[in-house]
């Protein structure tokens, strides 16, 4: 089944409403740093049946810079197209905010994530050496590898 097919509503989050936490710590361990840029971003959900799927942040960085700050879809309906579908859509809004380009930082150890970006049109742009070894209390591993540095990947909107 692919995301057309399965009736998802992309909107905003009430900054009322919960946040997806379930979420929004698959894609970063810690909820200190989470909480800190959520300060400065808009939340955006994928809701399927009302039931949020998705999520994906955007950090304002500048008048002309976005940067997505956070994008997980629940573990049960990832590889259904619903990442590129929210990736899509955050595009679109960037593009509507006026935004000339929108960024995004994945570790060295998330293969996937750097195929989906790269597949969506980023390109890297930039290694930010050991954020994860400096920003983060316990070592993180994906694939065998561990996450030491960020890749930072943008493209002009
Ligand atoms: N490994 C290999 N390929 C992947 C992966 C992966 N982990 N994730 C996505 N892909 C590929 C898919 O195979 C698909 O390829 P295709 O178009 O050639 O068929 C393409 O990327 C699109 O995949 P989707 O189904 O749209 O991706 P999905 O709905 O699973 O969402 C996401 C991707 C958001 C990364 C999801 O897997 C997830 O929530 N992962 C856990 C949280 C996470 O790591 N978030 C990103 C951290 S970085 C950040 O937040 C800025």
């Amino acid at each position: 089944m692919t995301a057309e097919n399965q009736s998802l509503i992309f909107r905003q989050l009430d900054e009322h409403e919960q946040k997806p936490y379930n979420l929004l710590l698959l894609a970063d361990p810690s909820r200190e740093v989470i909480d800190e840029y959520l300060k400065s971003s808009l939340v955006f959900v994928a809701e399927q049946n009302t039931e949020i799927v998705g999520t994906v942040v955007l950090q304002t960085l500048s008048e002309e810079i976005a940067e997505i700050k956070n994008i997980a879809v629940s573990p049960v309906l990832q590889g259904q197209g619903i990442g590129k579908y929210l990736i899509e859509n955050i595009i679109t809004i960037a593009r509507e905010k006026d935004f000339k380009t929108i960024c995004i930082g994945t570790a060295n150890s998330s293969i996937g994530q750097l195929y989906l970006y790269q597949k969506l049109g980023f390109e890297m742009t930039e290694i930010r050496k050991n954020f994860f070894i400096d920003n983060y209390p316990e070592p993180i591993y994906e694939h065998g590898i561990q996450a030491k540095h960020i890749i930072m990947l943008a493209q002009e909107l």
